[in-house]
């Protein structure tokens, strides 16, 4: 008997800052253009209604540069995969719209998708190889920090979350305070690689459980960089580096902790990272280093798909297609979607 071909989908993603679109076929991506919103960087920070306005103007051309470097037709599509949530509500908004629109448009479904399980499920995309059920997902972005044990694609369960800011928030807000652009992540990861990570010591607080806790890093790092530009006005400056690489490590120690953990506790050795911290080459190395010391199995997710990106999007309509789950054209974003499920119902008849 002959298999079915995979459905090709298209994936649109505008949560936040960026703007993508992407057509896959099963695991296979065949495009995935991400056009970013430069204009946020003056402000050292995301500008909600900036951020839905250039939405506005790039998805159209986002998505036709998507379908063309695919080389395929909208005709061609079988289902339109949107984020429905959780985002900026304004920039959600653009999305879902232009996805339930085309979709309609098309006659195809149309799939809502939850932006953190898009993260996590994005390892199902080629060229990386699938973690095998059940495994460990640390998922760190800019808005969430979630520990979260996968069952099934559509049966996750958060073991543990951040109580107050993203991991990812550490590092913009730390950059923020040294004086490094918007985003900072990147901007810290590179300089910390030419700094000590012992130059200046941090304490690391651990929240009970599989919880963490990253606003008191910021304050500890506020008070520190007071008391020393009391006694040297230059001190920023002249040691961006060494305070680059002290506050990485003490981030990534206290990602680490509740990580490891939760492998002792579950057995669980089949390890992964997603969302775009993943992309912190710290990171990187520290799960490298567990799988040669602590006999895990690590699934790093290539660079395009640690940041928002409109494949891992895709990605998850694909799966939820072959669990028969499609969306209807009343779906409307939200900001906060607690669980992550499917968003999607049962297809009728
Ligand atoms: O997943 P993402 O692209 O957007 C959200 O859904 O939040 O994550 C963005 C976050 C930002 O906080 C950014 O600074 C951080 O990921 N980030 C990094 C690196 N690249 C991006 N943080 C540390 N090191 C990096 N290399
Ligand atoms: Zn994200």
């Amino acid at each position: 008997m002959e298999h079915a071909p995979h459905p090709l989908i298209l994936g649109i993603e505008s949560s936040c800052d960026d703007t993508s679109a992407a057509v896959i076929r099963g695991p296979q991506v065949l495009s995935n253009v991400v056009a970013n919103q430069a204009l946020h960087a003056e402000v050292g920070g995301v500008v909600p209604e900036w951020a839905s306005r250039a939405h506005l103007s790039k998805i159209q051309p986002v998505v036709q540069a998507a379908l063309d470097k695919a080389g395929v037709a909208a005709a061609d599509l079988d289902a339109i995969a949107y984020t429905l949530g959780p985002g900026l509500q304004g920039s959600l908004h653009v999305g879902t719209s232009f996805a339930k629109a085309m979709a309609w448009g098309l006659d195809i479904p149309s799939i809502p998708v939850h932006h953190m399980r898009a993260h996590i499920l994005a390892h199902v995309l080629e060229p990386g190889l699938p973690p095998a059920y059940p495994f460990l997902c640390l998922t760190v972005s800019g808005g969430h920090t979630q520990l979260v044990k996968v069952r099934r694609p559509n049966d996750m369960e958060v073991l543990g979350q951040t109580l107050d800011d993203a991991a990812g928030e550490a590092f913009d807000k730390v950059a923020k305070l040294i004086g490094l652009p918007y985003p900072g992540g990147p901007v810290v990861d590179k300089l910390a690689a030419q700094g000590n990570p012992e130059a200046f010591s941090f304490s690391r607080p651990r929240m009970g459980g599989y919880n963490w806790s990253f606003s008191g890093l910021k304050t500890q790092v506020l008070n520190f960089l007071k008391q020393a530009q009391d006694k040297d006005a230059r001190f920023v400056q002249d040691n961006q580096a060494d305070i680059c690489a002290s506050v990485q490590t003490a981030i990534l120690d206290m990602l680490m902790a509740p990580l490891i953990q939760a492998v002792e506790d579950t057995g669980i050795t089949e390890v992964a990272i997603a969302g775009g911290v993943s992309a912190n080459s710290g990171l990187r190395a520290r799960l490298a280093e567990a799988q040669a010391d602590r006999g895990w199995t690590v699934h790093i997710p290539p660079m395009a798909y640690c940041t928002d990106n409109a494949a891992m999007i895709a990605a998850v309509g694909w799966l939820d297609a072959l669990d028969a789950l499609e969306g209807t054209l009343e779906a409307s974003p939200s900001p906060r979607l607690p669980a992550l499920t499917s968003l999607a119902q049962p297809k009728e008849g």
